[in-house]
């Protein structure tokens, strides 16, 4: 077991690591179920990839194919409209649920073909989704906002939430119900034992636990290397913008290949985003960030005239197979992963948190975690 220099030994059932939306989500599964939790982050809370990601709930638009990540996400989605309510009711704090939809509109004729595909696959699911044709689609959104297009599939279930409104709620709901939070608090190593992990060395000290869950993110790969694990998730860098409007152009979010604009209540358009393999290195650059406000511009042209607010980059953990990790790890007991979201960890934050608590406290998970599993 690795020493410590806090003299204040800190104890809890539960340690989370990292207080993202998927760790907040986790913590707050928790504290509902009563179990003594306590979340750490390097950083402030949500200073990366919560920060940087767009808010969708893209469970539709996000998947080319059928499969158990679309099943996740679905399942996910559909847990929100109820969370939203039971979070606004514990802290008071709404996450911004924003339903209008989300429209994919298709950029060549293969791409028409791959969504009037997905359009059938995802109806013989039991999902909603609708084809709409050029002039139908001037129709809704309005002759200025769309470029040429070869069509468009609308996801009326797939929506959006701000991301911090969502960490927000997350964290002060779990807080209201004996969640304890530490930011600026860096796991430098696990505290082992007997092959079994009892909690993590931090900066400031020992923390020690029953059971150590990482939902760090990106950054899971390496601190896994810290026990000779080999986790398959690593940095996918995202760069996207924010536009200032008092108006946004749609209320609908406009998702099209390698661009995404959403209108936030706020008044404020996000628009997204690259996909990059650059390491740790979370600085926006011109060159990523002109290529696509181009295809932003192309596709809406009326954002061109709106005032630039801020750019932004973050890291989403990609893993080899593009499914997140979620579950125990064999052969070290104490051990828990939920990690290796891509694209899509506010979506999946939901049904994250609730495994995970499921998983936890001892009950059957309501999701077959075995394609979610570290050795499959
Ligand atoms: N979910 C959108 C993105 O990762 O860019």
């Amino acid at each position: 077991m690795n020493g410590g220099t806090r003299t204040n030994v800190l104890e809890t059932d539960v340690l989370i690591v990292g207080g993202g939306v998927i760790g907040a989500s986790i913590a707050y599964e928790l504290a509902e179920a009563g179990v003594q939790t306590l979340l750490i982050d390097k950083d402030n809370l949500g200073s990366q990839s919560t920060r940087a990601g767009a808010g969708m709930l893209g469970a539709q638009v996000e998947m080319m194919n059928p499969g158990p990540m679309f099943e996740l996400g679905v399942a996910s989605r559909a847990l929100f409209s109820n969370l939203r309510e039971k979070l606004l009711e514990i802290s008071g704090l709404d996450m911004e649920l924003q339903t209008p939809g989300i429209f994919r509109v298709a950029v060549d004729e293969e791409d028409r073909q791959e969504l009037l595909a997905r359009q059938i696959w995802q109806r013989e699911a039991g999902q909603r989704a609708e084809w709409y044709e050029d002039e139908d689609l001037r129709n809704i959104l309005g002759d200025n906002i769309v470029g040429t297009t070869y069509g468009a599939l609308y996801i009326p279930d797939d929506h959006q939430v701000r991301n911090n409104a969502l960490l927000l709620a997350l964290v002060a709901s779990a807080k209201a119900l004996g969640a304890k939070f530490l930011e600026h608090t860096a796991m430098t190593s696990f505290l082992t034992e007997n092959g079994a992990v009892v909690g993590v060395q931090t900066q400031d000290g020992v923390i020690r636990a029953n059971r150590v869950v990482l939902a760090t993110g990106a950054w899971t790969g390496l601190l896994g290397q810290g026990l000779g694990l080999d986790i398959p998730v690593f940095p996918v860098k995202g760069q996207s913008f924010l536009l200032d409007s008092y108006a946004p152009p749609t209320p609908y979010t406009i998702f099209t290949h390698g661009c995404y604009i959403l209108p936030k209540r706020n008044g404020q358009v996000y628009v997204g985003a690259t996909e990059e393999a650059s390491g740790f290195d979370t600085r926006p650059n011109l060159g990523s960030l002109a290529k696509l406000s181009t295809q932003a511009v192309h596709l809406m042209p009326s954002l061109a005239s709106l005032p630039f607010a801020e750019p932004i980059a973050g890291l989403r953990p990609g893993s080899r197979d593009g499914l997140p990790v979620l579950g125990d790890v064999p052969g070290v007991p104490g051990l828990y992963l939920a990690t290796g979201h891509f694209r899509n960890g506010v979506l999946l934050s939901a049904i994250t948190g609730k495994v995970m608590r499921e998983l936890l406290t001892g009950t059957e998970t309501s999701v077959d975690l075995k394609p979610f599993a570290l050795m499959r």
